[in-house]
């Protein structure tokens, strides 16, 4: 343990004293024994009053005990590969975004590192390699989920392909048949239906060590194991071998979907007992989508205590979905508590970010102008002739033809409203997708992989003016030019498209007045 992580076990172990003291002169004082949302008390606050401590607890949007004013999370930026911790702004307030916007300015930033408030050590870091997919796991863009909380922009844990977090060497997290609870905060619009993206205890082997082994919350319309009504996403508990959505595999009638833009999903896990519970974590208290007994053969379970991130518990990283807050308890929460940590979640005041100036408006018509100095008269281009989008000069003088190639019609995104997708205005019904990381131009295939690749988040430019267009499904890719060729690239990755030299300017567009 490094001195850090004495400081905080050591200080965590005075604020549960503190907090057990508080509630016990509440008590004396003709006090409710029920927590109850205060300013002095967050979600971990009310787990230990009500002796069902939280183990772990991770976010980076916010501190999860009143007193917490240590690292939330760590940042590394690609252009010389040092890293940074991101605090709250005050003790129990939000994360301080101005630190990492700053630190990250003009590169690409990874969150390497989720922090464990609770004292325990537990923090998240890379996954290694595992049963269903090799090793180590890709990081999340540190930029690639703004949010507000209580009016301030912070960021979440955007995950898509490839990517998890994992601790296999913990602390007091539940193993065997030891009775936990767990929850988080998702955005209920970002899921799809791979295995597996989870949150919550898994095995310490990175393999599929059998029935029960793992207990964890899992977001998704994945229904080779488990559903509920509707479409999905489902809440579920994966328990390995199985996303549960009740007692029994397959459909279960009481999990709703539940889609909320900033959804709470809870997971309680204790001895042929168990339960699910949703809701949203902006208004409103939550549902009990299950509790019941176990399914069979998951009667008593056989917990391993790693905590995973995004991933199945045998690294299955092919799911996707954004993590803001999660904590793992021991012991049962009792439904007051889990009352009381909702209703301090809807306090809490998750709201969407708005991009200041966004341009990217659906239905209106735009021209994406680079913003490289060799090419500032070249705009985005989708070739009608071919399929090849890149820039190329355009000018009050070029042809009618070439203006419309170079006028987008901005769409709800095919896969993601929040996001957009770029139709070509030349009438072609054509859109923008990338395939093999290459920008084509091409028909709607009403796929789902069309619609993925069709999408595009706005973000402030990388560059530190204007806009940068992040992919959906390659979140650490922005539509970038290079050799005038249009791509999806990250700065300094694999392909010589991601070369880091120009990469912020080249992956900057001024949303210009159309072309026609
Ligand atoms: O239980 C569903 C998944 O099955 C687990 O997350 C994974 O370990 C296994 O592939
Ligand atoms: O562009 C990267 C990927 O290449 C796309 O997502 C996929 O369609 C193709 O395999």
């Amino acid at each position: 343990m490094t001195a850090t992580a004495r400081f905080w076990r050591a200080r965590r172990a005075l604020l549960i004293l503190a907090a057990a003291l508080a509630l016990a002169v509440a008590g004396l004082m003709g006090g409710s024994a029920t927590p109850s949302r205060a300013a002095t008390q967050e979600p971990c606050d009310i787990y230990a009053a009500a002796d069902t401590p939280c183990v772990a607890a991770h976010s980076t949007t916010r501190a999860l005990y009143a007193a917490y004013d240590g690292p939330l999370y760590q940042v590394e930026r690609a252009s010389d590969d040092t890293t940074t911790d991101i605090y709250p702004v005050s003790a129990g307030g939000v994360a301080d975004s101005a630190t990492q916007d700053s630190f990250c300015a003009q590169t690409y930033c990874t969150i390497t590192e989720i922090f464990d408030q609770s004292g325990h050590g537990n923090n998240l870091t890379d996954a290694p390699a595992g049963g269903a997919d090799s090793g180590p796991d890709v990081l999340a863009n540190a930029a690639a989920a703004p949010v507000t909380v209580d009016g301030a922009k912070v960021y979440g844990v955007y995950i898509s392909l490839g990517m998890g977090y994992r601790d296999d060497d913990t602390t007091d997290i539940s193993t065997g048949n030891a009775s936990e609870g767990e929850y988080a905060v998702l955005d209920g619009t970002h899921y799809d239906n791979e295995c597996c993206f989870d949150y919550g205890n898994a095995e310490t082997n990175n393999d599929d060590d059998g029935d029960g082994t793992m207990e964890a919350i899992n977001f998704g319309d994945e229904t080779t194991w488990g559903y509920g009504t509707g479409n999905g996403p489902w809440i579920m508990a994966d328990m390995e071998n199985g996303l549960f959505s009740g007692e029994n595999a397959g459909y279960n009638a009481n999990d709703p979907t539940t889609d909320y833009r900033f959804t709470t999903a809870m997971l309680e896990g204790g001895q042929n007992q168990w339960a699910l519970l949703g809701g949203n974590a902006q208004s409103g208290s939550l549902a009990t989508d299950y509790s019941g007994v176990r399914p069979s053969g998951y009667t008593t379970m056989d917990k391993q205590g790693a905590i995973i991130l995004g991933i199945g518990g045998d690294n299955s990283d092919n799911s996707a979905g954004t993590f803001y807050e999660g904590v793992m308890t021991s012991g049962y929460p009792t439904a007051a508590t889990e009352a009381a940590v909702q209703a301090n979640i809807v306090a809490a005041g998750y709201s969407a970010y708005t991009l200041p100036g966004n341009p990217f408006t659906v239905g209106s018509e735009i021209s994406l102008n680079a913003t490289t100095p060799c090419c500032t008269g070249d705009y985005l281009v989708g070739d009608t002739s071919g399929d090849d989008v890149g820039i190329e000069a355009v000018t009050s003088g070029s042809s009618t033809a070439l203006k419309e190639d170079a006028t987008w019609i901005v769409e709800p995104g095919l896969a993601n409203s929040s996001c957009v997708s770029f139709e070509s205005a030349n009438g072609s019904g054509d859109y923008i997708r990338h395939y093999d990381f290459e920008l084509y131009l091409e028909p709607n295939a009403d796929t789902t992989q069309f619609d993925l690749d069709a999408t595009f988040c706005p973000r402030a430019g990388n560059s530190g003016s204007d806009f940068s267009l992040m992919s959906y499904n390659y979140s650490y890719d922005y539509i970038r030019h290079y050799d005038y060729v249009g791509y999806v690239a990250s700065d300094g990755g694999s392909n010589a498209w991601d070369a880091a030299s120009l990469w912020d300017e080249d992956s900057t567009w001024i949303a210009a007045s159309p072309w026609s």
